[in-house]
């Protein structure tokens, strides 16, 4: 009689599947059958807190360092300094990155520690970026339990990985939290391997923290990866961010925009510029003097005032890493939006003017030729077993999520990924 049974059961299951599928999402499904989730959010979407210590030297006003050694405070963001002309300046400095060449690496202003908020929960992030919450509540619609099986790994979105064998210290930190994390999750529900979701820049950090971890561990820990919004090969949008801040230059103390002030000091600065992989010769950036393709950003950083050795950085530290995005070898879903106006090429003509756009596919952000450059880069690769690409018509960069139509497609993807049998 067991016997039997247990033969049949499987095929019990598998009969009953369907019918288990057809009932709306919004059915609370037993928590007990899902696979823990970890939510990787995008640029900037991660709060972040600071304090001063006693080494800390302000080299804009001194009243920047009042508060040394009174603990830690909001920095990213806090809107209470960001619009008061008496703090902006202490803000935008105590937001640096500063380059190292001694270690090779980046790291904060000397006597600014800089910590996530609430490392391992969807709080961290929820508050600055709302469409996250949207994402959560529709998951707690369908079982999932915020804290219980559903986790997030906000980061320190100023750094960025670096290729192997380069120090990247902030890095490698994000990366053991994250594994603890994952192991965490894991134990906590019935030792079931994790489902990464990410969005954005999320899927970058993804796709670096899952190359930076054994393959073992990856199979034992990771069932699958499901990337929103993250091409294969950069956007052409951060060239027109970077002629812009050349032809209208933010204002001091601007630590918004992506190549403002701040930003500029930022090592991810550089990680979404358009990959020499995916667009080739292309021309994405148009002068009176010449064409710049993805080959030419060097050229161009430096004609956007970057130092020679912000340059040879970029060169350095962040192409090769642009360049080996490939397959994590784990199972991937990607899903991306199409069919909304993205910025595809640059008119930069005069270089006192803002740059004329010319609009082609993508998610208003990122370019199609980068979404499609996945099925190659990831889903040819020899020994990545399972690759599936979703295209949602009109789902914008975050609309994505915001979404319900958009949303709702997510999610379930996400339930597939829970049952898929690879
Ligand atoms: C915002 O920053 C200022 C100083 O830069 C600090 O005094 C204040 O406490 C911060 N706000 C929060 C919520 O931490
Ligand atoms: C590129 O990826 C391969 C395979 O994951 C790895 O062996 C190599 O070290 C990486 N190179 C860099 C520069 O990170
Ligand atoms: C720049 O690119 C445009 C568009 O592809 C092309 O028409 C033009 O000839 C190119 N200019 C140079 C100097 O290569
Ligand atoms: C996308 O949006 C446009 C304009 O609102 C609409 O005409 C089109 O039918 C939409 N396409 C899809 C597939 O929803």
């Amino acid at each position: 009689m067991d016997v039997q049974l247990h033969r049949l059961l499987p095929l019990l299951l598998l009969l009953s599947w369907p019918f288990f599928r057809r009932g709306d999402h919004s059915a609370a499904r037993d928590a007990a059958d899902l696979h823990p989730i970890v939510i990787l959010p995008g640029h900037s979407c991660s709060q972040l807190d600071a304090r001063l210590t006693e080494e800390y030297e302000p080299a804009a006003p001194p009243s920047c360092g009042a508060r040394k050694g009174k603990g830690w405070f909001r920095l990213w963001e806090n809107r209470t300094a960001l619009q008061d002309p008496a703090l902006l300046p202490c803000y935008a400095e105590q937001l640096r990155l500063v380059y190292d060449p001694v270690a090779g690496d980046y790291r904060n202003v000397r006597g600014v520690d800089v910590r996530v908020v609430s490392f391992g929960t969807t709080g961290g992030f929820i508050p600055r970026c709302p469409s996250y919450r949207k994402l959560v509540e529709a998951l707690e619609g369908v079982g999932y339990k915020d804290g219980g099986n559903l986790f997030g790994a906000p980061y320190d979105f100023r750094y960025g990985p670096a290729p192997r064998g380069q120090p990247a210290q902030h890095f490698a930190h994000f990366v053991s939290s994250l594994r603890l994390l994952v192991e965490r999750a894991s134990a906590r529900n019935g030792n079931k391997p994790v489902i990464l979701v990410s969005h954005s820049q999320g899927g970058i950090n993804a796709m670096a923290f899952l190359d930076q971890s054994p393959l073992p561990w990856r199979r034992r820990y990771v069932k699958h990866f499901v990337m929103v919004s993250t091409g294969a090969g950069g956007i052409v949008t951060a060239l027109r961010a970077l002629a812009s801040s050349v032809s209208h230059p933010p204002p001091p103390g601007d630590v918004l925009s992506l190549f403002g002030n701040t930003g500029r000091s930022f090592e991810s600065t550089f990680l979404t510029l358009p990959s020499p992989k995916v667009f080739a010769h292309t021309p994405l950036v148009i002068t009176r003097a010449r064409n710049y393709s993805a080959y030419d950003i060097p050229e161009l950083l430096a004609a956007a005032g970057f130092s020679d050795d912000e340059v040879a950085r970029y060169r350095t530290r962040t192409l090769p890493g642009v360049l080996n995005f490939s397959a994590p070898i784990v199972p991937v879903t990607c899903i991306n939006g199409v069919g909304v106006p993205t910025p595809e090429l640059v008119y930069w003509d005069d270089i006192d003017a803002e740059p004329r756009v010319v609009y082609g596919d993508g998610d208003g952000n990122v370019n199609l030729a980068s979404v499609l450059a996945l099925d190659t880069v990831i889903g040819k690769y020899l020994g990545q077993d399972y690759y599936k690409s979703v295209l949602i018509p009109n789902a914008t960069h975050t609309g994505i999520l915001a979404d319900d139509f958009a949303r709702q497609r997510v999610v379930s993807e996400i339930l597939q990924a829970n049952t898929a049998v690879y």
